[in-house]
């Protein structure tokens, strides 16, 4: 297949071009090397063609295309508000520049990298009131050391649930609200077009070629980065948040395969979890990194970030089912590796 890679030189994006090429593909990359990700300076991949989605012209690459691997996209949390116009920029507008082009040249498949931030704090049982979203955690509570949400009916304890594709979609941040907003162009864009999109919600990733330590790494990346510079990683909240760290071999695997099988989707956009199926806390990966580099014991300091979801943790069954899609790292060993695996400075 002839594929057209966008984010190509990015951590996850190099990734999807050595698997895809490994499996016989042939892939066009694009990457806009965003100062953000690559600084100022960047090194060009000369297998990578410089373009931005919000500028430049998109259909001469697109000719002859079979699919379009969209991982292009500004990453993080988001610093603060003044954020929110460059994710609009990048995500929403490049990635409605991108599908216009698409359909000008008759590309109708698509697999777009999405996240697992799209459920915002996901769903959780209240023993009255059943399945609830949670209530926004106060600033009272995390003050005083609660950090598991409340229902938000009678603020009563509540117990997290695994979470499907069907949970209503809730973002936080302003990147969350970016990848919402990219699933649902891409679904008019398959209305428009009588076309199909795979949305790989990707839970947390992590592996060699990860950007090391800027204001928008996520939190791996963070500790990799203290345990080299011979710090602590430093814990926020009990260390007890929960997430599900999926390795960066496993993301290209489940991206070459919504490209393989795509067009045997139905017409619209189906979406995936991508996660290891594992749960890990917090303090466990930052216990699991410093063991295996031989690194400072982490420090709980019961900080708190106020956009920080408690935990997040969805099933991995609409996956195998519908693509075949099974990790096959799992966080011991790949956290572990994590240790000792390259980062990519810029
Ligand atoms: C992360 C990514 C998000 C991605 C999602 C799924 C970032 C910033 N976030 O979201 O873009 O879509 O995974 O792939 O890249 N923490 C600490 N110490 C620190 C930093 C964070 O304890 O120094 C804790 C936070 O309080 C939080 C957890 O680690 O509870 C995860 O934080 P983070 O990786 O920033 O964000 P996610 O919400 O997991």
């Amino acid at each position: 297949m002839k594929i057209l890679l966008t984010g190509a030189a990015g951590f996850i994006g190099a990734h999807v071009a050595r698997e895809a090429r490994a499996r016989g593909h042939d892939v066009v990359g694009l990457d806009a090397y965003l100062a953000a990700a690559h600084g100022p300076g960047a090194v060009v991949d000369p297998s990578v063609v410089r373009r931005d989605l919000r500028t430049d012209p998109l259909d001469d690459v697109l000719d002859g295309i079979d699919v379009v691997c969209h991982q292009a996209a500004m990453v993080g949390n988001g610093v603060d508000a003044q954020d929110l116009p460059a994710y609009a920029e990048n995500n929403d507008a490049g990635t409605a520049r991108l599908l216009a082009a698409m359909a000008r040249t008759g590309v109708r498949d698509l697999v777009l990298a999405s996240s697992m931030v799209v459920y915002g704090d996901g769903r959780y049982t209240c023993p009255e009131h059943g399945d609830v979203p949670p209530a926004v955690r106060r600033d009272d509570d995390l003050e005083a050391g609660r950090y598991d949400p409340r229902c938000p009916r009678c603020g009563g304890d509540i117990t997290l649930r695994e979470i499907g594709e069907d949970t209503p979609l809730l973002p936080r941040t302003s990147y969350a609200a970016s990848k919402v907003a990219q699933e649902h162009y891409a679904a008019a864009w398959c209305t428009l077009e009588s076309a199909r999109t795979i949305a790989l919600r990707y839970h947390n990733a992590y592996g060699p070629g990860m950007p090391a330590d800027t204001p928008y790494a996520g939190v791996s990346a963070i500790f990799r980065s203290a345990i080299a510079r011979g710090e602590a990683p430093r814990v926020f909240e009990d260390g007890g948040q929960v997430r599900d760290f999926v390795h960066v071999h496993d993301l290209a695997r489940a991206n070459v395969l919504a490209i393989e099988q795509v067009a045997q989707h139905p017409v619209g956009l189906t979406p995936y979890n991508v996660a290891s199926g594992h749960r890990f806390t917090i303090g466990q990966m930052a216990a699991t990194l410093s063991r295996a580099a031989g690194g400072a014991e982490p420090v709980v300091t019961g900080d708190y970030r106020r956009f920080d979801v408690r935990h997040v943790v969805a099933s991995p069954a609409a996956a195998r089912e519908g693509l075949g899609f099974v990790a096959e790292v799992t966080p011991e060993d790949g956290l572990a590796r994590l240790a000792h695996d390259p980062l990519r400075t810029r």
